[in-house]
């Protein structure tokens, strides 16, 4: 039997209550990496509205960014930006302080990664309240990148990422809520 990308993708993906503190249903994505399937499938859907454009870097957020970033990167033939937890990157960096859905952190980019102009899909795996994928959308528009597109797996409605991103003019694609 055939099923659509949404079942795929739900069937794949598993919560786990509590995690990391009280109260938070945390989405893990790691059943669906593991799914042979499911992960072209994820991959294949958050290439196609770029296929044939001409997109010159990936910047996937870490850690789960990176994983889809990577494949998505490789997909698009463009280079791909590592944006880590602060402490992470060797060279001159910027930095932005973020929150998000259960704390607080720091994460950065080095400076080099990107050049004025250059056109950056962002890839995380979900949006929840937005605040990790706008401090990166802050990082990349601080040295001068454009941003096609933010690109996400799974959206928390709920917890009005996808509308915060928007409200800066951010085109944000995800495939499931
Ligand atoms: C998760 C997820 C996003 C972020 C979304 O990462 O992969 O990056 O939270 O939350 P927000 O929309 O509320 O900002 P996490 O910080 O747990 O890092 P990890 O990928 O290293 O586990
Ligand atoms: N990041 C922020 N909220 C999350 C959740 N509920 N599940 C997985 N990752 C998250």
């Amino acid at each position: 039997m055939k099923h659509t990308l949404e079942e795929t993708l739900l069937s794949a993906i598993r919560t786990i209550p509590d995690y990391p503190k009280p109260g938070i249903q945390f989405r893990d994505i790691t059943t669906l990496l593991g799914n042979a399937r499911a992960f072209r499938r994820a991959v294949d859907e958050l290439v196609h509205p770029w296929a044939g454009s001409k997109i010159d870097k990936i910047a996937g957020i870490e850690a789960r960014g990176f994983i889809l970033g990577g494949a998505i990167a490789h997909q698009l033939s463009a280079g791909f930006i590592p944006i880590r937890k602060k402490g992470k990157l060797p060279h001159e960096t910027v930095r932005v302080a973020y929150s998000l859905e259960y704390g607080l952190d720091e994460m950065e980019m080095h400076k080099d990664a990107v050049s004025a102009g250059e056109k950056v899909i962002l890839v995380d795996d979900l949006i929840a309240t937005g605040g990790t994928a706008e401090g990166a959308v802050k990082l990349i528009s601080q040295m001068g990148g454009e941003i096609v597109a933010a690109c996400f797996v799974i959206d928390l409605p709920d917890l009005g990422g996808r509308a915060k991103l928007e409200a800066l003019g951010v085109d944000v694609r995800t495939l499931i809520a």
